[in-house]
């Protein structure tokens, strides 16, 4: 008689898949760092997804990072590797006792550094994998603070708004600290997201707007009081299925994003090309300087948007369309 399978939590299972959503800040980044609040969504066409496998008694955890070409057994990753950081969190909050023996391998189709939460859509869907598999229930609340952690080491001070957007996969209205919204979007609204093809150093651009703040708070806190206002009015506005006043929401935040330091010459132009083909407004979105920029659309115009987007040197144009 074949010896039982140790973990027989799972008799029938030896392959288990999970996926999480990138995302998308639609306004209030950088703002919500320092307390104001922020709306993100989920960005559903783009997707991380973890496969777990058994391995062999007593072959030990192992991940695979396939886009970055790594792999290996989970003890020879680096402590400060975020990835690895959330599987170690996650094996040890699943309290399994000796490590088990599962091969994660993580791929994801979010391009890295854009400023569409790859990092936190790669571990959520590697910590819900993980869980899946030792078929042990996992709250969305918790896969988000173990995301933190390794939110933590990609950007230095998180607000932690990606691994809240992206474990719940649903909008939220998020204010670092307290507790969590999420927020219905009764009137569906119609995204393109486009790629700058240049990265989005989050953690620099979060140092920066903090070495800019510390030399005039009063100025910079004016421009995230700004910010706020029309994050608040943005919701509103979304409750109201008022498209066109959201557009020029969108317009004003990037303008104040330019103020402290965290649009460029190419997020600019895109921004200009997008509106210029009739989006209703268009913002970058994330940490800037690189990554995405977002503009809103009516459903009629959505591919002349993509279209005016490529056309000014986008390396990729999304449509992306939202409701709750
Ligand atoms: O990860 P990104 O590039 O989408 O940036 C997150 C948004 C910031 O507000 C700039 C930082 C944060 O932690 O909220």
């Amino acid at each position: 008689m074949p010896a039982r399978h140790p973990s027989s939590r799972r008799p029938h299972l030896n392959r288990t898949s999970a996926s999480a959503p990138g995302k998308i800040i639609l306004l209030g980044e950088h703002a919500v760092v320092y307390g104001r609040p922020a709306i993100a969504v989920p960005f559903q066409a783009r997707r991380a997804t973890a496969v777990v496998t058994d391995r062999d008694p007593g072959a030990g955890p192992l991940l695979h990072a396939l886009d970055l070409g790594q792999e290996g057994l989970l003890e020879s990753w680096p402590e400060s590797d975020p990835l690895a950081l959330a599987m170690r969190l996650t094996l040890a909050e699943m309290g399994l006792g000796p490590a088990p023996d599962w091969r994660v391998e993580v791929s994801s189709q979010i391009p890295i550094a854009s400023g569409l939460g790859s990092g936190a859509a790669v571990a959520t869907a590697l910590v819900r994998s993980l869980f899946l598999h030792g078929r042990i229930e996992i709250s969305c609340e918790r896969i988000s603070s173990i995301v933190f952690r390794s939110e933590e080491i990609h950007h230095g001070t998180p607000s932690g708004i990606d691994n809240t957007v992206i474990a719940y996969e649903a909008p939220v209205w998020f204010i670092k600290g307290q507790p969590l919204e999420l927020f219905t979007i009764t009137h569906p609204l119609t995204f393109v997201v486009a790629d700058s093809g240049l990265p989005s150093p989050t953690r620099e651009t979060v140092a920066d707007v903090a070495r800019m703040r510390s030399e005039n708070v009063a100025k910079v806190d004016r421009i995230f009081e700004q910010i706020g206002q029309i994050v608040e009015r943005a919701r509103r506005t979304i409750e109201d299925g008022e498209q066109g006043n959201l557009g020029s929401l969108m317009d004003q935040n990037h303008r104040l994003l330019r103020e402290i330091g965290v649009s460029s010459p190419r997020l600019d132009e895109l921004v200009q090309a997008a509106t210029g083909a009739g989006a209703l407004g268009a913002k970058l979105s994330g940490g800037g300087r690189g990554g995405n920029i977002i503009a809103l659309t009516t459903e009629e115009e959505a591919q002349a948007v993509v279209t005016a987007l490529l056309a000014a040197g986008a390396r990729s144009a999304v449509v992306n369309r939202i409701s709750s």
